[in-house]
């Protein structure tokens, strides 16, 4: 259902199969955190299961592992050009593209949005502060990355707001239902580039973090997840969320 009362849609299957099928330039943001395929500098450590990758010894096992987390850096590029085309496709004039990714799939990332017809705009900072772990001789990885573009000129005078480039927020904030979930406060805040009353896609929306986000401001959202139990998950969140704000 998609309408008043039940203001957004899902779908459990392939993000680009759906894709495919929804009308051209129908929504207004797509913002979405796809499987960044990173985790390591060799194949071997790239094909390791997501909780392995992604996940410290603390929380290892208490969220299942996720899908598509598998590629190399050539196929990322061609595969992520092919689903953000889609988005461009579906996206209006002069509507924005928000996708996380991490420092080492940054360069495919923002290759893979031009290739894919986006206007580049920039890249947003999540600043995880004390969030991760300090490393002996290291740098600490604390951040991961936004990367911003929009189909077209963006009209600045039809939502003019002003917002930060950095966003600290901790990575837990927020209560993680998904093994890589982006913290709820975060996503809230990004949120804010979505003019009013508008609609949001998530082609990989996981436990449904950027559709809380999306209704909670307003918004109608759309959002496409692979695996069975992580939709079952945002399914539950997104009609909580619905229900609170019919009531
Ligand atoms: C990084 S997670 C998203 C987490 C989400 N932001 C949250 O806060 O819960 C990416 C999600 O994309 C899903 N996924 C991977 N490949 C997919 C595909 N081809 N089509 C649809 N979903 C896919 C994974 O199962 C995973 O749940």
């Amino acid at each position: 259902m998609h309408d008043k009362v039940t203001p957004y849609t899902l779908h459990r299957s392939d993000a680009l199969q759906v894709l495919r099928t929804l009308p051209d330039a129908s929504v207004n943001a797509v913002i979405t955190d796809p499987p960044y395929c990173s985790g390591g500098q060799t194949m071997a450590a790239r094909a390791k299961p997501t909780g392995e990758k992604y996940v410290n010894s603390d929380a290892k096992n208490k969220l299942p592992d996720f899908e598509g987390d598998f590629r190399d850096q050539r196929g990322f590029l061609a595969w992520a050009s092919q689903w953000l085309a889609e988005c461009h496709r579906v996206t209006r004039p002069g509507g924005h593209l928000l996708t996380f990714i991490d420092w080492r799939m940054l360069p495919t990332m923002t290759d893979a949005v031009q290739v894919a017809g986006w206007v580049w705009q920039g890249i947003v900072v999540w600043d995880k502060t004390n969030g991760c772990r300090p490393q002996r001789g290291r740098f600490r990885s604390q951040s991961e990355y936004v990367v911003w573009a929009s189909r077209g000129p963006i009209d600045t005078q039809a939502h003019p707001v002003v917002l930060p480039g950095v966003f600290s927020v901790h990575p837990q904030r927020g209560g993680k239902q998904h093994q890589v979930g982006k913290p709820q406060v975060l996503m809230d805040k990004l949120m804010a580039i979505v003019p009013p009353a508008g609609t949001v896609l998530d082609p990989f929306m996981g436990s449904g973090t950027t559709g809380v986000a999306a209704l909670c401001a307003g918004h109608r959202f759309v959002g496409i997840e692979m695996s069975e139990g992580y939709f079952g998950v945002a399914r539950d969140r997104l009609s909580a969320v619905s229900q609170i704000s019919a009531a």
